[in-house]
Order: structure tokens, then sequence, then C-alpha cells
């Protein structure tokens, strides 16, 4: 399911010439005057005269924009690349432009082994978001075909910059590499087939990718969540015939002193159970594990960077099906931990798997939990394919909004306003899963407040993350972001658990 194929990321200085690679690849940006080809290992001469006839060329240096050339003998790579960054103010485009500009390369040039990446980027920081958009654009999914692609995947990106001999830069090439292939195991297990990925084989799965880590791993299966009394699991797997699971990950670092818990939907297919979907796109529900999934990869990264954070990880894995022991509406489900929710619509299924993950991450007391869920199509009513919606405690919410920022993804905090809750009253039960659907989004998230534990009477900080539209792109592929399953979240996750190491 997951393919773990490495990619080497390695760093020269700017004037990269003579590194014998298939590619070189340049930076162009759109300014005002036209296309301008921004600082490059060209000869000056070159330089200049590419410079005069990038207009000609029909190149724009527009975000997306990637040109192949044949390359002169100045350089020792026969093809040379250019990359547009879009209009930038200032000599040198930001971190995530070059991320983006150097994503949409590796994504583009396929079937080059090695290439030299040699876009403006004088500092650690810089080059290591050219390395991460390499890592992040170099993709493909290829498990189900029956012959492997002719062209194929991306081994080296050479990353030319200043910084090339700085004492920081070997760990910041360290943690693109790792962000990369954790990133490209959420995609992987986003895009297996639903008959390949169900419950137990996600499990499986899971235990297979934490071996060679320092995470421990418990997997409940339908007995043990039966007995501890996991209604929300247990009676949204129910019209399956593939069991639900829970899945515990633990990293225990030596020195730590923040416990962070993370909860992530792992619904290996939401046909909408009883509450049927429309058949209309219904394959794209093959990614609502992709919270999951995303907590996985997330957990993994942590303990390869061996931080110093104590994680625990929850995946809350159920197949909604319509089968004949399906939960009907008007079921009334105990919840682990003991409340009752009554059933209203059974395609608001992701909450009640949520519900009992969140009360058995709060049974540890972490200092924080943080949950991710391709959890409504609301969350793409208010924010659309690519901006997640980002709820909770308001001090969580805003780190978490700030990590997203500064990781590069893109998401918007939002509120959960109190008028919301009354709409989830039921007349039978303690909650009804379905409220207003005005909001539905800040509705779901009002729902899973109220599963969220407390220690010595005080709420644990919470923070909730919708990635329901950019978990999955069913439109064209642009920057580091391919078709189908991208990764969403995890950067963001993982951003916020290097904050709290430094706490
Ligand atoms: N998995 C869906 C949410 C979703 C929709 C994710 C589209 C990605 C793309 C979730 O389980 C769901 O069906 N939510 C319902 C909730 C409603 C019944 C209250 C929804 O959003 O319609
Ligand atoms: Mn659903
Ligand atoms: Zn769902």
């Amino acid at each position: 399911m997951i393919n773990a194929s490495e990619l080497k990321l390695t760093a020269v200085s700017p004037d990269a010439r003579r590194v014998a690679a298939g590619a070189v690849v340049v930076a162009v940006a759109q300014a005002k005057q036209g296309p301008r080809l921004l600082d490059s290992p060209l000869p000056k001469a070159e330089s200049a005269a590419l410079q005069d006839s990038l207009s000609s060329l029909g190149v724009t240096g527009a975000a997306d924009e990637v040109v192949r050339l044949p390359a002169t003998d100045s350089l020792k790579a026969g093809v040379l690349v250019l990359t547009g960054v879009g209009k930038i103010s200032g000599e040198t485009p930001d971190a995530e432009t070059l991320r983006r500009a150097a994503g949409s390369a590796a994504r583009q040039v396929t079937g080059i082994a090695k290439i030299v990446f040699a876009l403006p980027a004088p500092t650690v920081d810089l080059a290591a978001a050219v390395a991460e958009g390499v890592a992040l654009g170099a993709y493909s999914f290829s498990n189900h075909r029956s012959k492997a692609p002719e062209k194929g995947p991306l081994v080296e990106g050479v990353i030319a910059t200043a910084a090339s001999t700085h004492q920081a830069l070997p760990a910041a090439l360290r943690r693109a590499a790792v962000v990369g292939r954790a990133v490209r195991s959420v995609r992987d297990l986003v895009n297996t087939a639903p008959n390949d990925l169900f419950p137990e084989s996600f499990a499986n799965e899971v235990r297979t990718v934490a071996k060679p880590l320092p995470v421990k791993v418990t997997v409940y299966d339908e007995k043990r969540l039966e007995k501890d009394g996991y209604g929300g699991l247990m009676g949204v797997g129910k019209g399956s015939s593939r069991p639900p699971r829970l899945v515990k990950l633990e990293y225990t670092p030596a020195k730590a002193s923040q416990h962070l818990a993370l909860v992530g939907k792992g619904i290996t297919f939401d046909t909408g159970g009883i509450s049927l979907k429309p058949p209309a796109n219904m394959h794209h529900m093959k990614s609502d594990m992709a919270g999951a999934a995303t907590v996985l990869g997330t957990i993994s990264a942590i303990a390869e960077l061996g931080l110093p954070v104590r994680t625990t990880a929850w995946l809350c894995l159920a197949e909604n099906m319509p089968g004949g022991n399906a939960a009907r509406p008007g079921d009334v489900f105990t919840m682990f931990g003991g409340k009752t929710v009554e059933i209203l619509n059974t395609d608001a299924e992701g909450r009640l798997v949520m519900a009992d993950g969140l009360v058995a991450a709060s049974a540890e007391k972490p200092d924080v939990v943080i949950d991710i869920a391709t959890l409504t199509g609301a969350q793409m009513v208010a924010l659309g394919r690519r901006t997640s919606g980002i709820m909770g405690d308001d001090g969580v919410r805003d780190a978490l909004v700030e990590a997203a920022t500064l990781s590069g993804e893109t998401a918007w905090g939002m509120p959960l306003p109190e008028e919301l809750r009354p709409a989830l009253d039921s007349t039978v039960a303690d909650l009804a899963n379905a409220g207003d659907r005005n909001g539905g989004m800040m509705t779901a998230a009002v729902f899973l407040q109220e599963f969220v534990g407390e220690v010595d009477g005080q709420k644990i900080p919470w923070g909730h993350i919708d990635i329901a539209g950019p978990a999955f792109n069913d439109v064209a592929p642009y920057a580091y972001v391919p078709k189908n399953g991208t990764g969403a979240g995890l950067r963001t996750l993982l951003a916020f658990a290097e904050r709290l190491a430094a706490k």
C-alpha cells in the first residue's frame, strides 16, 4: 500500500554547472516588464541571451509554468528547465513560492533520475523549502497498474544554494526528506482502492510502518471495542462485513515535557450507510480515511525526527456501509464513556467514530488533543477545495493556524458559535448526530467538543481540523499537489508538534 521509495536530497554551491545530472531547473518570475530570469548558475552571457528570448519562447514566469529547453555546453546536464514563480516582490521569492515552483518542476519533469534545482535560495530556510517542494512534488501512484510506469521516479534532488556548507543544512534537508516521505505515505493510503484498504488491512499496514520506528502499536479489534463499549466505532461499522478497528500509536521519548494526542478519522469507505450518498463521485469517499493516514504520517515523522514530544495517535477505523445489519436513522448509540447519541443521519458517521477516539485520547490526560478529519461537505461550501477549516479552543486554534501558515498550508480559523449547540439536542438521547445544516462544518465541531475530556475540572485544550476538501484533489494538479490524495494537514500538525517541543 505504502510505497516507501527513498528520495535523496543533497546540496551544492550555487555555481552548479558541472554537476552530473539529467536536468537543471532555474526560476523565472512574472515581472511588470515581462518574464525575468532569476539568479541562476548560467554564465552571464548565456543568461542574458536567454533573458532576451524568454518572451519569444512564450515563457511568462507564471506559477506552474514549466518549460524544458535543450541545455548548452556550459551545463553538464542535457536539459534546462524553466519553472515559473509567478509575481514576486523583491529579488528572492518567499519560502512557499519556492516550495511550489520547485515542486511544480519536480511534479512535471518526469523520467529524469537526478535533477539540480538551482532556484534563488540563499539561506538554510529557503534551501529547505526548495528541498521540501521537490520531495512533495516528485510523486506518482502506480500500485494498482499492471505494469510499472515507463518513466521512473526522481531518485536524487540536488539543491543549489549559497547555504550549501552551512552547519544547519544537513538537518534541514533531512527534515525535508522525512516530511516528503510522510506526506507521500498519506497520499498512497488515500489512493489505495477501498477493496484493498479496510480497517483490518489498514491496521496491519500501521504495524508495518511502525516496525522500524520507536513507536508502540496497539490494535483494538471488534471484540475489544464491543467489550469496552466503543459504541461509535461499533455502530458505524455494523453495516460492513469488515469490522472496525481502533489503532493506538505511542511515541514516548525520554525528554518530553508535553504530551500531544492526535485523533484521525479513518472511514475507509463512506457510502453514507442507510442515509445513502448519491452515486456521482461516490468513489472519492475512499479518501474518508485521510485524517487517520495523516496522524499516522505525523507520528512517524515526529519519531523519525526524534522530537522531544510525547505523542499518542488514535486511528478511528471503520467502513460505513448499508449492509443488513447497518445502523438505522433513529438508532441510539452509547458512545465510549457513556454518552448516548441518536442517529438522525447515518452519513454523519465521522463524528461518531471521532467521539470514541476523543474520549479514549482524553482518558490519558494529554496536554493538548488535536483531531483531523474529512468531516463535512460543509467545509467545502464554506472554504472551498484548498483551505482547511481550523476550530477548537481559541488558543489551540490560533496556534494551529500559525503552524499552517508557517508550513505553507492553506487554512483558516473558524468560530464555534454557542447557538449551534441546541440544534444537536435529541428528543430521546443526550445528543443527536446532526444539527443545523447552516454552518455544518462548525456544527460538527460543536458535536466533537462534547467528547473532549477534562482534567481536574478543566477542559483539555483541543483543536479540530476539517480537511474534507483539501485532502483529495479531484481537479487539476498544481504546485507540489498531485491529483487525488494530497496529504494536506500533515505539515501543519508537524509544525505544531515542533513548536510544542520548543516549549
Ligand atoms: N465524509 C463525509 C464528508 C465529506 C464530504 C468529505 C465530501 C469529503 C467530501 C461525511 O461523513 C459526511 O457525509 N458528512 C455529511 C454530514 C451531514 C449528514 C450532517 C455531509 O457533510 O453532508
Ligand atoms: Mn458520511
Ligand atoms: Zn465520512
